[in-house]
């Protein structure tokens, strides 16, 4: 069995399996050369040829030992018909929902065809990936997406979400209800297709009100753990609840994930997660910015707290856009011994 499959069935290997959160993207000069060649970047997301060369790049490059999907999690929103831009130096624009009426304009009918170029991507990307190297497909969780559909942008202080979560709990369970069932389809399209594990990035877990954490993330991941599984139940799901702090381990113990993604504000080896559930983490992203002997030092720091345990390498959060890729090279090796 992959390494990756085996510490994500609870199996503490000789060294942990590594890979990164948004380990493509725009620090490689090859993604920023390919990129050109797309109009725009759902275009790019949406074109399985790119985007299976967009997925092997850091594979090639770096030899992780996962290749996570290349698509966005905002393709659940634009499937559903929401008008979606990615505006350069801006980040993600859509139309806001704000109201009922919004969300009316909304439907998952045509969400299958309009995301089949994605189960094109998966089936390339397992056609051309080196037999010990894991895909991992993925989707946004329904809390983390819908902070964008409501706000309408990313970088915000989650004000619109926050007010409707208190004043308008039935409406905000309507757009929940909506995401759930769209994102257990396309995950378990990307399933048939040829992921071999998933993820569910609640990215803005942080941002929810302790009170509503149930409503908002538990719950919903829970929903959609339950119907994935239900069509593919040995397939392993880890779960990001970044920023989630004491909720971690009720998150672990109630959503029915078989990993946990711990973020780097997050002490990794004194979390207490339920039996079976195995950590994924948790270098600081900076920390590959700065690379040298800070970054070493604290990747084996990690790698010494969680000795004799299942585990996998990661960062806290995803790949910052200026990290020198020579410092990615070095911390493959260090994980890798
Ligand atoms: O390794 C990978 O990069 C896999 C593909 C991937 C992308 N986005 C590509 C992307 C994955 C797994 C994502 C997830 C994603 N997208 C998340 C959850 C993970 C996280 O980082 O918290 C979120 C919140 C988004 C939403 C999103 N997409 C934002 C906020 C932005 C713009 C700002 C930014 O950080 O880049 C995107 C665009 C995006 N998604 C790019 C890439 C490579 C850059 C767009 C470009 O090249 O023009």
């Amino acid at each position: 069995m992959k390494p990756l499959l085996k510490a994500l069935r609870g199996e503490a290997l000789p060294r942990p399996p590594i890979w990164l959160m948004r380990q493509a993207g725009r620090y490689l000069p090859e993604y920023r050369a390919l990129r050109t060649k797309a109009k725009s970047f759902v275009d790019l997301a949406l074109n399985p040829e790119l985007a299976v060369e967009v997925t092997l790049q850091p594979i090639r490059r770096f030899g992780m030992d996962g290749a996570i999907l290349f698509a966005d999690i905002l393709l659940v929103p634009h499937a559903l018909g929401q008008k979606l831009e990615f505006l350069a130096g801006e980040g993600p624009q859509l139309e806001p929902i704000r109201d009922a009426a919004g969300l009316a304009k909304l439907s998952d009918a045509r969400a299958a065809d309009i995301l089949a170029p994605v189960m094109q991507t998966v089936k390339g990307v397992r056609a051309a990936l080196p037999p010990e190297v894991t895909l991992i497909g993925f989707a946004g969780a329904p809390w983390t997406v819908a902070t964008y559909m409501i706000e309408g942008r990313g970088k915000t202080e989650y004000e619109n979400c926050r007010r409707m979560l208190w004043s308008e709990p039935k409406l905000f369970a309507s757009i929940m209800d909506l995401l759930v069932d769209s994102t257990a389809a396309y995950l378990n399209a990307q399933a048939e297709a040829g992921a071999e594990a998933l993820k569910i990035f609640d990215s803005w877990a942080g941002a929810v009100p302790a009170p509503l954490f149930d409503v908002a993330v538990i719950a919903p991941t829970a929903r959609i753990v339950k119907a994935v599984k239900a069509k593919h139940p040995n397939i392993p799901i880890i779960g990001l609840p970044r920023g989630a702090g004491s909720h971690v381990a009720r998150y672990a113990a109630e959503t029915g994930v078989d990993a946990v993604a711990i973020d780097h504000m997050t002490d990794m080896a004194s979390v207490i997660l339920p039996p079976g559930v195995v950590p994924q983490g948790n270098l600081d992203p900076m920390l590959l910015m700065v690379g040298g002997a800070p970054m070493e030092a604290e990747a084996r720091r990690i790698l010494a707290s969680m000795k004799g345990r299942p585990f996998i390498f990661n960062l806290g959060h995803g790949v910052l856009q200026h990290t020198p890729p020579e410092h990615i090279a070095r911390l493959v090796e260090v994980v890798k011994g």
